[in-house]
């Protein structure tokens, strides 16, 4: 598995988000992006997943060398994407348990069916490897979940779908530091020769346990620097302004609110 973006360039609502990333990741490799809050983290890993929301602009991003940008969410879930994402949407109606069971139908070919009896049993023993309350599986999806159960959860669908890779979009965040060392550990487990791993995350704490062989630093919308292990800790103690500074990086002035806008506001 190689999942590689060219040159990217993405916006979001007519504001370009992502500036020329370039990233290959190959199976077998874990990856960690690091960057200020509002750099493009969580773009990349929605694009990659075909949020149409996010609009490739120009670039490519290649998946086994080809090109997976005018491909449909379900068609990238289909070829062994996967997002963990940083805020997991509720779908009330639809339960955990029929919500992962679909997706791994869906992704079988047609003469293929899932053996239903082989689900409830690895879903049980995942979940218990996770430490998740029994009930969880028979709720609506996320709904009414803690920010805890949600990171959990996500961690809980990978396990079960088994991707090809993985975007995990601040999996360490809402997690009590038993859980973190918990999650890590079953992240680290299902590390193989073949999975493509991507981590985005502010603390060196979740990299403790998931220990990644590159570092990137993503800063407006560009990675900026890569590295390994010493690059987290540098971070962890003195944040990014040695970054900005060794690289001449000037920070991006936040547009103010236009007059327009302004009055609507003040008349709403
Ligand atoms: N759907 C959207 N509509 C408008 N702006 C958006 C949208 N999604 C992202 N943005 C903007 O794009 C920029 C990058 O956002 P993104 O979520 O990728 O940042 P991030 O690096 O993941 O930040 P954080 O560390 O806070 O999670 C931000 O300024 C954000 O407001
Ligand atoms: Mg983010």
């Amino acid at each position: 598995m190689t999942l590689e973006f060219k040159n990217l360039y993405v916006s979001v609502e007519g504001n370009m988000i992502l500036k020329g990333i370039n990233l290959k990741v190959n199976g077998g490799e874990t990856h960690a992006i690091m960057g200020p809050n509002g750099t493009g983290k969580s773009t990349l890993a929605q694009v990659c997943m075909g949020h149409p929301k996010y609009k490739v602009e120009s670039g490519d991003i290649l998946f086994d060398g080809k090109s997976i940008v005018d491909m449909s969410v379900d068609e990238r879930a289909r070829l062994g994407i996967f997002l963990g994402m940083q805020n997991p949407i509720e779908v009330p109606g639809v339960t955990n348990f029929d919500f992962i069971k679909a997706a791994l139908q869906t992704r079988m070919g047609k003469d293929e069916h899932l053996r239903v009896g082989k689900f409830i049993l690895k879903f049980e023993s995942t979940s218990q490897e996770l430490q998740m309350g029994k009930g969880l599986a028979h709720r609506f999806l996320n709904q009414g979940f803690s920010g805890g159960e949600k990171k959990r959860n996500e961690i809980l669908q990978m396990k079960m779908l088994e991707p090809k890779f993985t975007f995990l979009d601040e999996i360490d965040s809402g997690l009590d530091v038993d859980a973190l060392k918990l999650v890590g550990e079953q992240v680290t487990k299902q590390k193989s020769s073949d999975l493509g791993l991507v981590l985005i995350t502010h603390y060196q704490r979740l990299l403790d346990y998931i220990v990644p062989d590159y570092v990137h630093i993503m800063i407006n919308g560009n990675i900026v620097k890569t590295g390994s292990l010493e690059l987290i800790t540098k971070i962890d103690q003195e944040g990014y302004d040695w970054v900005k500074k060794e690289l001449g990086i000037e920070e991006e002035n936040k547009k103010p609110y236009s007059l327009g806008t302004c009055a609507t506001k003040t008349m709403v």
